[in-house]
């Protein structure tokens, strides 16, 4: 590992992802990779914590892994891994559960939004999911954390987890930082601007996925949920326009204000045009380069391997080191 500060984050294989994954994750660890040691995971052990079928979570691990090479993750600069393929994740989890109480997990606002929408599946591990990604994090020993918006709470769990452990056992976890940034770490559903935009929604146009192709991302921008007043300003009267200026702003890299003023006096429909036009722009390549990787599974496994093999070593250390601060023996070998 270089002398560099370590950046981790991941994200669930729990279907394709969206442009809020792409602007709230994706998009900074590119941005960030080459100024830390970056590691990047695909939380598959924390897909489970909802009902997944079998075979399309193993097809969106693949597709996982191929998106994080077509955003321009690298494999050779970057550790890549499967979080099931690394023990220490849920090892890790089992002792900082011991320092964890119920009344902070239950008092989680993704839990509480999940126990909601999967009334019927309200499971011991949706409510640990929170402790197995604070492991995930500590593990690496990692300074920065990028993120969205939504997982701010989960962040701050995780560095209240830290500074217990260390308080009762001694320095032993670095208290990360997040990294959220701006208006890009919550971007909004396309049909319902005050709900967050999300992979799992049900209707469509609700989303744009990493697999639309231009004409479908252009269709659904046209159909976007505004106002009636025609005027294109960031406001919170105005949630749908907002949206999509914020959304036109990351994609273009432009600043919001420019953005205001690059629209004054035009119609939403003109302004929603040239909004699927600038994100068809950067989708599209990203896709194009992600559907050939994926013709080449032997090389996605070679990655995923490879990256496993680097992060093992790394979790080995931090949890050989949490095993002797909590009193365990150490296995005796050979
Ligand atoms: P996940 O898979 O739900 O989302 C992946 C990343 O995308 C961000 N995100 C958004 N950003 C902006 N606008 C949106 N509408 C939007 N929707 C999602 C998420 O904030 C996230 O950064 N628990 C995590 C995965 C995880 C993790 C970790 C992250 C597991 N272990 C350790 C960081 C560190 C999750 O479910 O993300």
């Amino acid at each position: 590992m270089e002398n560099k500060k370590t950046l981790f984050s991941a994200v669930q294989p729990s279907g394709i992802l969206t442009i809020g994954n792409y602007l709230g994750a994706l998009k900074n660890f590119k941005k960030l990779q080459d100024d830390y040691n970056s590691i990047f995971a695909l939380a598959d052990l924390h897909t489970l914590t909802v009902r997944q079928e079998p075979e399309n979570l193993r097809k969106n691990t693949y597709e996982l892994t191929a998106l994080y090479l077509a955003c321009g993750l690298d494999p050779e600069r970057s550790i890549i891994f499967a979080q099931s393929h690394v023990p220490m994740h849920a090892e890790l989890t089992w002792i900082l559960n011991t320092v964890t109480y119920p009344g902070e997990l239950s008092r989680m606002t993704q839990f509480k939004d999940k126990s909601i929408k999967h009334v019927d599946n309200v499971n011991m591990a949706l409510m640990d999911y929170p402790v197995l990604m604070a492991s995930d994090i500590l593990l690496y020993q990692a300074d920065l954390v990028p993120v969205g918006a939504d997982q701010k709470q989960h962040l701050e769990l995780t560095r209240d987890l830290a500074e217990r452990f260390n308080n009762r056992f001694g320095e032993t976890f670095i208290v990360p930082e997040p990294y959220i940034s701006g208006s890009a770490a919550r971007i909004m559903s396309l049909t319902e601007p005050d709900h967050k935009m999300s992979k799992s929604d049900a209707n469509l146009n609700a989303f744009i996925s990493m697999n639309d192709e231009p004409s479908v991302i252009v269709k659904k921008f046209k159909r976007a949920v505004t106002d009636s007043d025609n005027k294109i300003i960031v406001s919170p009267e105005k949630p749908g326009i907002t949206n999509l200026i914020n959304i036109y702003a990351a994609f273009t890299e432009k600043t919001v204000s420019d953005v205001e003023k690059e629209f004054e006096g035009k119609m939403y429909g003109e302004f929603k045009v040239a909004v699927g036009e600038a994100v068809a722009e950067v989708i599209e390549p990203i896709r194009q380069e992600k559907i050939k990787l994926l013709s080449d599974k032997s090389y996605l496994d070679s990655v995923l391997k490879s990256g496993a093999d680097r992060a093992k070593y790394l979790a080995g250390k931090t949890l050989s080191k949490v095993y002797k601060k909590v009193g365990l023996v150490p296995p005796v070998r050979g």
